[in-house]
């Protein structure tokens, strides 16, 4: 029984963790030093918010016996963070190391002794070799987020000195050890909690990615992680989704994500690779929403095209179409009946597809008479880029290959009609898709997040796109 459950949670575990990522997403140690930055400017803020609760109590002292003393109002005048380090700590997390940092308070003191003397003034607070390690861990929420809270964390203060001002300052000077490690210990209380806060604070940030990014009225992107973060010597890697959807109806492709990996490189903050499937998620998408589907009418030719959509251009090719719909307006139909396929080679992004076209005359009661259907082999190259925190592209026809479907004309030579065909791809049906691919596809993004020095090589199987980040608070 035990072994069987035990094997119904391997296969299950297996299961999910077989789900390759359709995109991945690296954060290099020079992003994490980015990230220290922005980290330790919070922890620094945080520690000057700092407030240690009044103090008070009793002591005796000799010779003036029976003290009842009271600290108030301390607050942090400045802090110091010289040394700190965030470091990855391979299969586990990240490590926070905050070494000799100083801050400097003042505040108010007050004594009273032998029941009728009081005296009061101000004091300073040197509080040096303060050091804070913090364990992180990076983990996957349930809604696909990264997550990140602290395991471990310890907090000391090397020393605390104080200085009093103000009349009668000899008898705190009497017992000022004692006062110091009293403020000690209540400043190593607040420490490990402050940094804890900014760990957490990290988290409504890291909310914000768009598990779910909207395209257009048509698809929408899934980006929430398949699997927890991994953590290497080298960099924190998560694995993401990937997958264009139609809006609101999810239905896998009939492919699943291949693995791919990421090339060992390091001069950028954040690399992002997108995986071919990623790519023909989206074509499977669009083709099922007749995105691909497109009416060609001679209005959509332009002025200056050597050609014109009617019976008198194609007429001059097959004979049958001039003697019998002479001086008609044409119509073409274009379709996909297969899903194009993109491939990515180096430096080589490409797109397959084969197209269904139906030429119709358009007769003067708007009648369409369907006179041919060629069969269409289209090759295409990609140029992609990365505009904003989009990914874009532009496409420019490569090869062109027809075949004869139907004709209710007659045969003819194809090939004839090849320059034609070539002439309405380039003036109407690419200009038109390419509108579309200018307008760009949301890549996973965190709150304000920008990108900078931004690079894309197309590799074998992905895109990789190499980055700097900026955060505006
Ligand atoms: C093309 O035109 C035909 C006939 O007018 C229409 O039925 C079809 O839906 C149109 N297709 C597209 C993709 O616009
Ligand atoms: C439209 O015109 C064509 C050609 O003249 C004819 O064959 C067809 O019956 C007409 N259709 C209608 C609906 O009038």
């Amino acid at each position: 029984m035990f072994l069987r459950c035990l094997l119904a949670l391997l296969a299950l575990t297996s299961l999910s963790f077989s789900t390759n990522p359709g995109v991945q997403v690296r954060l290099t140690k020079k992003g994490l030093e980015y990230g220290r930055q922005l980290g330790m400017a919070s922890i620094q803020q945080k520690l000057k918010t700092i407030t240690i609760p009044d103090m008070s109590g009793k002591v005796k002292l000799r010779p003036v016996g029976k003290v009842k003393y009271s600290l108030t109002n301390m607050r942090v005048k400045s802090v110091g963070l010289p040394q700190s380090q965030l470091s990855l700590v391979p299969g586990t997390g990240l490590k926070l190391g905050i070494g000799n940092a100083f801050l400097s308070m003042n505040g108010n003191w007050r004594v009273k002794f032998h029941r009728i003397l009081r005296t009061h003034g101000s004091f300073d607070l040197n509080v040096k070799g303060l050091t804070i390690a913090t364990s992180i861990a990076v983990k996957s929420d349930e809604t696909g987020r990264p997550d990140v809270s602290t395991v471990s964390c310890a907090a000391t203060v090397g020393s605390a000195h104080i200085k009093f001002h103000g009349g009668g300052s000899w008898l705190y000077n009497l017992f000022s050890k004692f006062i110091d490690k009293a403020l000690r210990k209540a400043l190593e209380k607040k420490l490990c909690p402050l940094v804890a806060g900014a760990v957490s604070d990290l988290n409504p940030e890291l909310k914000t990615l768009n598990v779910l990014a909207k395209v257009d009225k048509f698809a929408e992107i899934e980006y929430s992680m398949v699997s927890s973060p991994t953590v290497s010597a080298s960099s924190l890697d998560l694995g993401l989704k990937g997958e264009f959807y139609n809006i609101g109806k999810h239905q896998e492709p009939p492919f699943p994500p291949p693995s791919f990996s990421l090339p060992p490189q390091v001069n950028e903050m954040l690399y992002i690779g997108v995986s071919t499937f990623t790519a023909n998620s989206a074509t499977f998408v669009y083709n099922k929403a007749g995105v691909l589907s497109m009416n060609i009418t001679d209005d959509m030719v332009p002025r200056i095209s050597p050609i014109r959509l009617d019976t008198n251009t194609f007429g001059a090719i097959v004979p049958q179409i001039a003697e019998r719909f002479p001086g008609l307006k044409m119509k073409l139909l274009l379709n996909a009946p297969k899903d194009p396929v993109i491939s990515f080679k180096p430096n080589n992004a490409m797109v397959q597809a084969t197209a269904a076209m139906t030429a119709y005359a358009i007769q003067p009661n708007a009648t369409l008479t369907p006179l041919f259907v060629l069969n269409l082999d289209i090759s295409v190259s990609a140029r992609v880029f990365v505009s904003g925190m989009k990914i874009a592209g532009a496409i420019t026809l490569n090869k062109m290959g027809l075949t004869l479907g139907t004709s209710n004309v007659g045969d003819f030579k194809v090939g004839y009609l090849d320059s034609i065909l070539k002439i309405v791809l380039k003036l109407v049906v690419i200009p038109q898709l390419n509108i579309r691919l200018a307008e760009g596809y949301p890549l996973p993004t965190l709150g304000k997040m920008k990108l900078a020095n931004t690079q894309l090589q197309v590799l074998q199987d992905y895109m990789l796109i190499g980055t700097d980040v900026q955060f505006t608070p």
